[in-house]
């Protein structure tokens, strides 16, 4: 079965044909991250506007480069939801109707289990069950992953999402946009130092986080603070640091709750390489996608819909995203 995958919910159009015998046989992505940089965050009329004019050739692209036609599509997967509406309605528009032309069917993804299942399209892909950490700008989750489909959120933040907590930090602290993976590079120049922030949530039981708290300790330390360069990294340091450890301390007790040896760790936070240093040093073994699959990309969209597809689900023909839905 050849499944052709679309992701729009945020700011990267994304495309892939899965074919369920021969693996991935193809991916394109298109980053809109230097249009929303000028703004210094997603504008999402402007998303929607730039998805609408990347999708089809995008999608044209890809089948091509799968050596396909459109006729040899078997099915179509496009992210329903969470994001931004606009944003959503354009892949799911465009994945329902080439879905009713082409008589295949098509079927909405839950963008978090795309995240959640990208590990497999690794050659050294989990079995199930797992522990999953999933970490992304919009999300920050710890979820129990008996088979496909059979999900039970542990924990979640009850505020920012760490991507979220790395973006707007790293806006207090004026670097560029998109904050995360500047704050990490500004982080590796940084050194241990006297400035230490809180592990928030650690000492209380339970799965949950909050990370709102961390940027406000970050800005008091930095106005406090002589303001170089040295203080910055510093301080970029610490607030990483701060993060990792949290995630690390809940991932643990999240292992040991279940009793599960594996863990899988996806969403765009996942590329952060402190992150999967420290991870890496649990109890248990640890999978990350590679880089490109832990932000968006259409491929996890593609492999998920066709796992759904394959199993036989079907649904009716309307386009309902959902920019909030829970796993
Ligand atoms: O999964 P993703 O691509 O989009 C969402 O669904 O949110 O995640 C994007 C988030 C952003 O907040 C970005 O700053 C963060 O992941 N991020 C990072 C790194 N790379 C991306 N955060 C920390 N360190 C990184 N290296
Ligand atoms: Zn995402």
């Amino acid at each position: 079965m050849k499944v052709l995958g679309i992701e729009s919910s945020c700011d990267e159009t994304g495309v892939a044909i899965y074919d369920t015998e021969k693996g991935l046989l193809s991916e394109r992505l298109y980053s809109q991250v230097a249009m929303h940089a000028e703004y210094g965050g997603v504008v999402p009329e402007l998303a929607s506007r730039d998805h609408i004019r990347k999708i089809v050739p995008l999608i044209r692209e890809s089948v091509a480069e799968a050596g396909l036609k459109m006729s040899d599509l078997d099915g179509i997967a496009y992210t329903s939801g969470p994001g931004l509406i606009g944003a959503l309605m354009v892949g799911a528009s465009v994945g329902r109707t080439m879905a009713w032309s082409l008589d295949i069917p098509a079927v909405a993804v839950h963008h978090m289990e795309g995240h959640l299942l990208a590990p497999m399209l690794e050659d050294d892909a989990p079995e199930f069950p797992f522990v999953a950490l999933l970490v992304s700008g919009g999300h920050t989750m710890l979820v129990e992953v008996k088979a496909i489909g059979e999900y039970k959120i542990l924990g979640e933040s009850l505020d920012d999402a760490v991507g979220e907590a790395f973006d707007k930090t790293a806006k207090l602290l004026g670097l560029s946009y998109p904050g995360g993976p500047e704050l990490a590079a500004l982080a590796e120049k940084g050194k241990p130092s006297e400035i230490k922030f809180p592990k928030p949530m650690v000492n209380r039981p339970g799965l949950d986080f909050s990370f709102s708290g961390l940027k406000t300790s970050a800005l008091q330390t930095w106005t406090k603070s002589s303001q170089t360069d040295e203080a910055k990294a510093d301080i970029a340091y610490a607030f990483q640091e701060a993060v990792v450890e949290t995630l690390a301390i809940k991932c643990d007790r999240a292992l040991k709750q279940t009793g599960y040896k594996r863990l899988v760790v996806a969403g765009g936070v996942g590329a952060n390489k402190r992150l999967r240093e420290r991870l890496a040093e649990l109890q248990g073994t640890v999978f990350f996608p590679r880089q490109a699959y832990c932000t968006d990309n259409g491929a996890m969209i593609a492999y998920a819909g066709a796992l759904r597809l394959n199993a036989g689900e079907s649904e009716a023909a309307v386009i309902s995203p959902q920019p909030r839905w829970s796993l």
